[in-house]
């Protein structure tokens, strides 16, 4: 399974690149908008940091704009992905941009049924929302589960890309539910090395060893 980093932040996205383990990056018009450059300069400069897929959103919402805001992002760098939100405009741009040969990354997407309409049109990508289905009382990993099992049952080649991941359980059980990716933001990313044996047992393992030498070296 891939990792993304779910952030426009420069600084993040040095710190999750340095770990050597970060395979791409999405953004979203919020992320953007935090970081006060326009989209195109700022997505460029993700582009320099990550070499893999980044994902950069339209703003449009009808359909002909959208499709050309998509070239427009397309051009910025071959690495980008055009984000389109699920909605029908939205899956019009879809259709258009994928046979020009876009990748796009379709996002809010919350129901596997919407999962279909993103793949009928071609989608790369599919981005369903987990932790925000849990907080309105869904169970946003069976959305996961459920579009994995019907991708595979009807061989659509759409990659399935776990969002608004919230914690490691998050990875874990998208991993297991058989996503392409989660993109998480670097905290999420950084929670994952913790466990209080490995600080303890690494802890143990200097202590003893400088033990030893210093022994070896009094004796
Ligand atoms: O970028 C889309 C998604 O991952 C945002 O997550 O945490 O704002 O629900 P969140």
């Amino acid at each position: 399974m891939k990792f993304f980093l779910d952030t426009a932040n420069l600084q993040d996205i040095r710190t999750g690149v340095e770990m050597g383990i970060v395979d791409g990056v999405t953004t979203n018009p919020t992320y953007i908008a935090r970081e006060g450059r326009p989209m195109e300069e700022q997505i460029r400069a993700i582009c320099d940091l990550v070499d893999g897929d980044i994902s950069a959103e339209v703003v449009a919402t009808i359909a002909p704009e959208m499709i050309s805001e998509g070239r427009a992002l397309a051009r910025i760098h071959p690495n980008v992905v055009v984000k389109i939100p699920l909605i029908r405009e939205g899956i019009k741009a879809v259709k258009a941009l994928s046979s020009e040969g876009i990748r796009v990354n379709v996002t809010l997407c919350f129901t596997p049924t919407q999962a279909l309409l993103a793949a009928k049109a071609g989608a790369y990508i599919i981005s369903p929302f987990v932790g925000r289905l849990e907080d309105i009382g869904s169970n946003g990993m069976d959305v996961v589960r459920d579009i994995v099992k019907l991708y595979n049952l009807h061989g659509y080649p759409t990659k399935v890309l776990a969002a608004s991941m919230r914690g490691p359980m998050h990875i874990f059980d998208a991993a297991m539910a058989g996503a392409h990716i989660a993109t998480m933001p670097l905290k999420v990313l950084d929670m994952l090395f913790n466990h209080p044996l490995t600080d303890k047992g690494l802890a143990m393992f200097l202590a003893d060893y400088q033990k030893a030498f210093q022994e070896a070296t009094v004796g």
